[in-house]
């Protein structure tokens, strides 16, 4: 083979570039609205720049929330306890801050602390991913927690500056999440904090804040080991803000929508609206709620379509009210889960005002949408069946870690929705804000979930620790930051706890908390999901719906896994169904498929479901499991058992797969592994052939056929080389090499077409599948000859400059053909050779690659390997990716990248159709455009007028 090689323009986009389009600028203060003397009213401001960051694996400050194992250490439980006052229903129960200051006379809350060589961060933040992985036998930090450093103590350090025009005003701090156990000093005074890392929370920083630049913010992390099942990542790991308010305000999460009676011809809105004055004196306020059509495309509102009556109010110094209203939207354009349904959104702009002059200004984002949960149809949303195609996903980004990144947590969101996802579990903790504006604006539903457990622990440092004190704050707080959030459509309040096995008493302190659950929304169904409450058990009697882990679709039931240890059950849908005949079923976990992408072990069992073992379906030297997709931890089954049993059970709702993603941590079935092997897709969002699988279930209109394993086995020639195909076809034909092997009708209950006697002899594999005698789909693979050259593509090539927003860089090595070499391992050297760009990760999806994210060089595994490339913060221009492979002796990897500036061809947005006969001002709601830069605005009349435009290009889909 050619040891040199050059990577040229043969192989489609060899030739890469990112253009860096100047969108925006990035803004820091997001004005929500102005006063009538043009100061704004409320002001949210990103403080997640200029930190000072540093880590002791060891308690460096005698600090502690709460007794653990350490000696003589300082418990700030009693001063950070009132942090959750706003969050405790009954007042008697609410905590007093004791007198004193602990901490203050620690150096590192200290103005004077010199934190010059602490490390330079950009928040969101995670100490962990940067690594080194753990290995060997002993790792400090087990697989299950993914092998990095997230243990130990962190401090942040940061500058706040105070306008002299803020002062009077209130000034709030806002972590939207912080892990773990935070504790917050402002100038040397301990202000507050929150123990539980997943929940957002809100400290006053008014009293302990100076005027000028010289405000000294100090944070400190704790986050212990044996905390998690999974990879909880470590540090400020989401957005941290600043928001300013006149004193009188609407109270933190203060509305609350609920939408009844939804038809097309009229929705009616309630809201409430809960205002706060923080000031020393009485204010007379007026309270006024104007409804618009929202745009999320730009953020901003559009035309009014309702409005609440006024309200007059009078707040003594320190009184909170909550003040009540409805009102009726025409016509209203209803949220409904894509492609389906449209998720149009409608945004609550509530104002203050005393002697009509604004003082605040508050927007609640919201959609109008009819939820009816039918116990023997499943989930209506506005009258209309929609089976719930659902995955689990895990808070972690995969090479970026767990700090949030919202085009990382878009593009997850756009890979699933491509394999037909309508629906995610936040799989077992509260999600970033963002992630919930993403599932609004995308059109997916949400199960939103709080807790993996409650009194009962499953590590030694998990929840269970503060649960007593904090189950009443953590789950109020979560139901208040996401209820107005349309894409929520039921809400998890644990997982898999060990109250199950409790009886009576499990089932009560399940109780209680839904008790909680309904006074902070009486409008959506709650649940848990369980794994081992039978239908017979008081647990199971108490959740609103139906939460099955893996009970529905059978446990270790079918002769594969007779020899494996642990309960056995037939699938209890119907089991469940008799029992609660009127509650409806989700399937909150399914499956747990176990694979590694491109990975193929003979071989192949004859079942259609069996479990990972030494002997069957597994590489344990390798740390891989086939991807014939058929294998399963011992408890779980593969996606067509679960299609199987839910086929003969239509009544269940559908199904939320465990998981969406490859994450992190629990690497079940090896433990000496970083990652999980769940993933539909694998860690660096490279689709394993379970994709299509569920693709073509979910799907069923896309016409694609998808063939099982690769073709290019020098090592197999003569021996049975199974061929499975995936297809929403009813029939198949497979030919090698121009012969056929067989056509084929798919059974009852079969989700595959399989034909398990090839023997494999090198060239075409070529499979033609039918519906209704028509042809659906064809796919061919072919034997790959020696590795030639690399193909490089990114998922987008114009990024914005926000120092956040990123393009992913996927490298195939392909054969002289374009034929992807399917078990290529070369090493490539990512760079960005031109331009405002950096190599922020890189990754190829192997659970058992311990090299660092961050490491510009990678190993492609399974033919693949992927970079994450990052737009320098206010860069211009185009970016030049070079990836090169010196593994091929003797290479010439001199990729040279270039493209000129040109206008970004394809638009998503909004408009008023001119042409129709909607109503001037009516939204309408365009997915994608492809639209030419020729095309022309004109006529734009004035806001709620018609706005036409000239479409060269594709038009609406
Ligand atoms: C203080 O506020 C005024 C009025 O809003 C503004 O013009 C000025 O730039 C602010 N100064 C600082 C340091 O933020
Ligand atoms: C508020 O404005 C309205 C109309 O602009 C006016 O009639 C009213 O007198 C004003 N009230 C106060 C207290 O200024
Ligand atoms: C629960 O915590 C105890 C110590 O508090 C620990 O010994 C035990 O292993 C933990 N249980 C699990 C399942 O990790
Ligand atoms: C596999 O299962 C099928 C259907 O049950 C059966 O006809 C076939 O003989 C089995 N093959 C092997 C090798 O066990």
């Amino acid at each position: 083979m050619s040891s040199r090689f050059r990577v040229l323009n043969a192989y489609g986009p060899t030739i890469l570039s990112l253009l860096l389009l100047l969108l925006y600028q990035p803004t820091e203060a997001h004005v929500i609205d102005r006063a009538v003397s043009s100061a704004p009213v409320r002001e949210r401001i990103s403080i997640n720049a200029d930190w000072r960051f540093w880590r002791s694996e060891t308690n460096p400050d005698g600090l502690i929330y709460d007794q653990r194992s350490e000696g003589s250490v300082q418990v700030l439980k009693p001063w950070i306890l009132p942090s959750a006052n706003d969050f405790i229903a009954n007042e008697a129960n609410q905590n007093v801050r004791p007198a004193g200051n602990p901490g203050g006379n620690v150096s590192f809350v200290q103005m004077s602390f010199d934190d010059s060589e602490w490390e330079a961060v950009k928040l969101p933040h995670d100490w962990a991913i940067k690594g080194p992985f753990y290995t060997g036998d002993s790792p400090v930090v087990g697989g299950g927690m993914g092998r990095l450093p997230s243990h130990g103590v962190g401090w942040y350090r940061r500058k706040l500056s105070k306008n002299k025009t803020d002062e009077g005003r209130t000034i709030y701090l806002d972590i939207d999440g912080a892990m773990s156990y935070a504790m917050v000093w402002l100038n040397g005074n301990l202000v507050g904090g929150w123990p539980y890392p997943y929940n957002s929370f809100r400290l006053d920083i008014t009293p302990y804040l100076n005027v000028g630049d010289d405000n000294q913010l100090a944070i400190r992390l704790d986050n212990p080991n044996d905390s998690a099942r999974w990879y909880p990542g470590g540090g400020l790991y989401r957005n941290i803000w600043i928001t300013k308010v006149d004193s009188t305000h609407v109270a933190q999460y203060g509305t609350f929508i609920m939408t009844r009676d939804v038809s097309s011809s009229s929705a009616t809105v309630d809201l409430s609206v809960r205002v706060e004055n923080k000031g020393a004196t009485s204010r007379q306020i007026e309270v006024a709620t104007d409804v618009h059509v929202f745009d999320p495309v730009r953020g901003v509102a559009r035309a009014k379509v309702a409005e609440f009556e006024r309200s007059s109010v009078t707040l003594a110094a320190g009184e909170k009210q909550v003040l009540d209203g409805s009102v009726t939207v025409a016509n209203p354009r209803l949220w409904g889960p894509a492609p389906v349904q449209k998720p149009y959104l409608y945004v609550a702009i509530t104002r203050l005002y005393t002697h009509n002059q604004t003082i605040d200004s508050y927007q609640t984002r919201f959609g109008i949408r009819s939820l009816t949960y039918d116990a023997n149809q499943g989930l209506l949303v506005n009258g209309e069946l929609i089976h719930i195609q659902g995955v689990n996903n895990h808070h972690d980004l995969g090479a970026l870690g767990a700090a949030f990144n919202v085009r990382a947590a878009e593009r997850q969101l756009e890979i699933m929705q491509e394999m037909g996802v309508n629906a995610i579990r936040m799989s077992h903790n509260p999600p970033a804000p963002e992630l919930l504006d993403l599932t609004d604006r995308m059109g997916i539903m949400v199960l939103d979930e709080v807790f993996d457990t409650w009194q009962h622990n499953k590590t030694a440092n998990d929840f269970h620790l503060i649960f007593d004190d904090w189950h009443e704050p953590d789950l109020r707080a979560f139901i208040r930051r996401d209820r107005n959030h349309a894409s929520i459509v039921s809400w998890s309040y644990g997982n898999e706890v060990g109250e199950q096995y409790d009886g009576k008493a499990g089932a009560a302190v399940s109780q209680m908390l839904l008790d909680i659950l309904h006074e902070e929304d009486p409008t959506r169904p709650a649940s848990i999901s369980m794994n081992y409450a039978g239908p017979d058990l008081p647990f199971s009697a108490v959740p609103d719906i139906i939460n099955l882990n893996y009970r529905g679709n059978g446990i270790r039931d079918t002769p594969a896994y007779s020899n494996q240890v642990g309960i056995r059950t037939e699938p209890q849908y119907p089991a469940y169904h008799a029992a609660f005949p009127e509650k409806l079923i989700f399937s909150s976990e399914t499956a747990s498929t176990l694979s590694t992408r491109g990975t193929f072990i003979f071989p192949v069992v004859n079942a259609t479901s069996a479990p990972v073992n030494e002997t069957s379906g597994s590489s344990e030297a390798d740390m891989q499991v086939s991807a014939y997709e058929l294998y399963s931890a011992n408890f779980g089954s593969s996606p067509d058992k679960v299609f199987g049993t839910q086929d003969a059970s239509p009544f269940v709702a559908g199904e939320f797969v465990w998981t969406g993603f490859d994450y992190i941590g629990e690497p079940t079935p090896y433990y000496t592994a970083r990652s999980s092997y769940s993933g539909i897709v694998d860690l660096a969002g490279l689709k394993k052939d379970r994709f299509f699988l569920y693709q073509a279930r979910w799907r069923p209109n896309l016409r694609t056929a998808h063939i099982v394993p690769h073709w290019t086995w020098p090592e197999r020639e003569g021996l049975v080389t199974p061929v499975h195909v995936f297809s929403a076809a009813d029939e198949a034909e497979l030919f090698l090499n121009g012969e056929s092997l067989g056509r084929k009708e798919r059974g009852e209950a079969e989700y595959r077409f399989r034909w398990d006697e090839v023997v494999y002899v090198p060239g075409e594999l070529r499979v033609v599948t039918y519906k209704d005698g028509e042809e659906l789909a064809n796919a061919t693979a072919r034997t790959a000859g020696d590795a030639t050259a690399l193909r490089i593509t990114a998922d987008r090539t114009q990024i914005q400059n926000d120092g956040y927003d990123l393009a992913y860089i996927t490298v195939e090595v392909v054969d002289g053909d374009g034929n992807v070499v399917p078990r290529a391992n070369n090493t490539i050297r990512f760079s960005v050779v031109d331009g405002d760009g950096e190599v922020a990760a890189t990754d190829n999806g192997d659970p058992a690659d311990f090299t660092v994210f961050h490491s510009t060089e990678r190993k492609v595994f399974s033919g693949l390997a992927l970079a994450i490339i990052r737009a320098v913060a206010g860069g211009s221009g185009t970016v030049t990716v070079e990836a090169a492979s010196e593994s091929l002796e003797g290479a010439i990897a001199e990729p040279v990248f270039q493209v000129s500036p040109k206008v970004p061809s394809t638009f998503r947005m909004l408009f008023y159709d001119a042409s129709s006969n909607t109503t001037p001002g009516q939204l309408l709601w365009i997915d994608f455009l492809d639209v030419t830069s020729t095309m022309g605005f004109g006529g734009r009349k004035g806001y709620g007028s018609v706005w036409r435009f000239k479409l060269v290009g594709e038009g609406a889909r």
